[in-house]
């Protein structure tokens, strides 16, 4: 069977921390979409470490790790997150497997990506210049370089031949960038990911699940950054929701069973984009500050707000999620006061439902307000301990969305999760 973890806002709701918490129940934690745009924080041993494109997996003996098809894969992360984890004292040539038919990150994807925001302006997306568009871009254009070619002998001559595609692209965007230091670099990186398991990922995983073991699917992004079903076009250009783990893993969808969505009991987002319970005074920065919200890949403050139930509810049905885990439920221990958004007010009329011109109405949110709980939550180890004022909120919620919050995180350590 295949469980799911993936995000249910825009993104770094706590994705990293909770896989590392369910991965001592899985026999393969796999990444199946995005790339290195991604920024997954655990804590090791008391040490902070972001992995980008590795699964959350590795730091558990008991299971392996699979970068599927479904990722675009930029070896240069690739390699420098291996010696990170290596660091750790961990061996990636013996719990990582590549999928060959993961596609590749190249430098000029990451120039393309440059130059297409520069060209969109003041509308420029926010994207975290990896090159994930372009990348998604020459996959569906049927032109990219996939891992499993990097053992054939062509692979140098498919390499110029898509970077000369690419420069002509520059041209046209009139944009110049010196890639000779990144090219270098991508060739050590090259070198390094041909000393690495790839295999056959749809076999690989297919194999073990055959074999009756437990598979962990590891999203990336949010569902509000679903290609498809996100404020498009500030989106990503994967499909983040549990639909893409078929296609990104390669399995049925009645291997599906779990599908655990999540949540911060607040919301953020970073990039350009719609938030309709964007907080933009004191109480925003305060979020901020107390959640130490700035980006785990870029840097970037992200945008803080209440959290959204109809944006909620609606990823809630669109990956059908059989429990959610809400994060962060510490970074709201000194609010006097929470609100909740129920519904949107859009010229006049109020909906429940996510608009499709989210991206270009003004929405107006209406909340409903809840007492804060007051106290210190980071020690809580147990659902009976937890304040009234906070069951309250999570029952509210619970109703709202449809799907139980089973799960509370209450600081960034591995520990600090309450079973409810
Ligand atoms: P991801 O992209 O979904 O894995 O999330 P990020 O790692 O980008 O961002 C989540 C941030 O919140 C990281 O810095 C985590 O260490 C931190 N974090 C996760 N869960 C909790 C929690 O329950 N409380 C607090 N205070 N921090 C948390
Ligand atoms: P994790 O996995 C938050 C956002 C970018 C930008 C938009 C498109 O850590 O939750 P892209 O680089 O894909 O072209 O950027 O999506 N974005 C994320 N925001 N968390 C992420 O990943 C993100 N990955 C991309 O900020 O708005
Ligand atoms: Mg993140």
């Amino acid at each position: 069977m295949v469980d799911v973890i993936l995000g249910l806002q825009w993104g770094d709701e706590g994705k990293g921390k909770i896989v590392d918490f369910f991965a001592p129940h899985y026999d393969v934690i796999a990444r199946f979409q995005g790339g290195p745009n991604a920024g997954h924080t655990l804590y090791v041993d008391g040490k902070k470490v972001v992995l980008h494109q590795i699964p959350s997996g590795i730091f558990h003996q008991n299971c392996v790790n699979l970068i599927a098809n479904g990722v675009v894969l930029d070896p240069v992360t690739l390699k420098r997150e291996c010696e990170t984890v290596a660091s750790f004292g961990i061996d990636v040539k013996k719990n990582l497997f590549i999928s060959e038919k993961t596609n590749l990150i190249i430098p000029t994807h990451r120039a393309l990506d440059k130059a297409s925001e520069l060209q969109k302006g003041e509308g420029k997306i926010g994207s975290t210049l990896k090159g994930i568009g372009p990348a998604y871009m020459d996959k569906t254009g049927r032109n990219a370089i996939r891992v499993g070619d990097l053992l054939s002998k062509n692979f140098t001559t498919q390499y110029i031949k898509l970077r000369l595609k690419h420069q002509k692209l520059l041209d046209n965007f009139h944009f110049i960038e010196d890639i000779t230091a990144w090219e270098e670099e991508f060739f050590e990186a090259i070198d390094f990911l041909k000393t690495l398991n790839i295999v056959n990922g749809e076999y690989f995983i297919n194999n073990k699940l055959n074999e009756g073991k437990k598979v962990l699917a590891e999203g990336a992004q949010g569902t509000m950054l679903d290609i498809d079903f996100g404020t498009f076009p500030y989106v990503t250009s994967s499909n983040t929701i549990s639909a893409g783990v078929c296609t990104g893993l390669g399995v049925s969808p009645q291997k599906i069973n779990d599908v655990i969505g999540v949540t911060k009991a607040y919301c953020t987002r970073v990039g350009s984009g719609p938030f309709p319970t964007e907080l933009h005074d004191s109480v925003g920065d305060e979020l901020r500050k107390i959640g130490n919200e700035f980006g785990a890949t870029t840097g970037r403050p992200r945008r803080c707000g209440w959290i959204d139930l109809v944006a909620l509810k609606y990823t809630c049905m669109l990956n059908g999620v059989t429990k959610v885990v809400m994060t962060k439920a510490d970074v709201l221990d000194t609010f006097e006061n929470l609100q909740v958004c129920t519904s949107y007010t859009i010229e006049g009329k109020t909906t429940q439902e996510i608009p499709y011109q989210i991206s270009k109405v003004a929405i107006d949110p209406t909340y409903q307000t809840f007492k804060g709980w007051n106290c210190d939550s980071t020690k809580i180890n147990s659902a009976t301990n937890l304040p009234a004022n906070m069951v309250t909120y999570i029952k509210f919620i619970n109703e709202f969305i449809g799907a139980p919050v089973k799960y509370v995180s209450n600081g960034p350590g591995r520990e600090q999760i309450i079973v409810i």
